[in-house]
């Protein structure tokens, strides 16, 4: 990855891809289903907090999960192996560089990647070009500015515009989720289809509460504290008062909500 990733590798982020897929593991997945012998690539894996949905949802389907972090790759290994997984097997490797021969995937799975990557067709296609013909590819991304909540606050809003700054400035995009539709296309897949997933959490839905608005959502935009302040572009007041205004969200009469986007498309059967 020639970007810096802006939400880093440390154990805390680790535990906040943890806590995001198991929140969302219903919402992201319950139409995510590959057929026994199928052959499924899963592009940048991390710390395989989708990996261990995939492979338990498909259990006849053979998954190989490729990272560019190879401590996020070890971390994937014990998660799956603890999980008592043993269709998938990992491999440290660059999106843009892939040791695979064309055409070797019945399935491709992406998720939370192209936010992070400056060429983020030029990605898919190249994915593409490993799936056989007829097969399937499939792209989940959040979108920054999906995120609405009670109460409204500006500073809220200001310490969230932060982490989509500092995504833009590392050559990402925060606001990606929108763009998948337009993006799959361009890069050449075919029967696109993108349904937009929206997560709507009040103190009804406990688990969403504390999975999502704190753990997920909030932590994220947290982590980016330190960057935000080196960068310039925050103060320690203006960002704090925006984390608590994200907490307040979370209270009882909070309420918060966000859409993520999940969009499938085939390769071309056609020569
Ligand atoms: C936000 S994490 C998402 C991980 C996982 N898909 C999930 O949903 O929990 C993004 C991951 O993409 C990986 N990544 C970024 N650029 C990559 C590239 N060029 N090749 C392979 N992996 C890449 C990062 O190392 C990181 O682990």
């Amino acid at each position: 990855m020639s970007e810096a990733y802006v939400h880093g590798y440390d154990p805390r982020e680790n535990e906040r891809l943890q806590n995001q897929a198991g929140t969302l593991a219903d919402l992201l997945h319950s139409d995510t289903f590959y057929p026994p012998g199928s052959v499924v690539l899963e592009a940048g894996c991390g710390v395989g907090a989708q990996t261990v949905t995939l492979a338990r949802r498909s259990s006849n389907a053979r998954f190989t999960s490729i990272d560019l972090s190879a401590d996020s790759i070890a971390e994937a290994k014990r998660k799956v192996g603890s999980a008592g997984l043993t269709n998938v097997q990992f491999r440290q490797a660059d999106i843009f560089a892939l040791p695979f021969a064309a055409e070797s995937f019945d399935h491709v799975f992406v998720c939370f990647v192209l936010e992070h990557l400056s060429r983020p067709v030029e990605a898919l296609v190249i994915l593409r070009g490993l799936l056989r013909p007829g097969g399937t590819m499939t792209v989940i991304e959040g979108d920054h500015g999906s995120t609405y909540f009670h109460p409204d606050s500006s500073a809220a809003h200001h310490a969230i515009q932060c982490l989509v700054k500092l995504q833009q400035l590392a050559g990402g995009n925060a606001l990606i989720g929108r763009q998948l539709y337009p993006l799959m296309v361009e890069a050449g897949l075919e029967a696109v289809h993108v349904s937009p997933l929206m997560v709507y959490v009040d103190s009804s839905r406990p688990d969403l509460v504390d999975g999502f608005t704190r753990k997920t959502f909030t932590a994220m935009i947290e982590g980016v504290r330190k960057s935000a302040m080196e960068a310039g572009i925050t103060d320690p007041e203006a960002f704090d008062a925006g984390i608590r205004d994200l907490r307040r969200t979370a209270e009882p009469d909070g309420v918060f909500c966000y859409t993520f986007f999940k969009g499938v498309g085939e390769k071309s059967r056609r020569a």
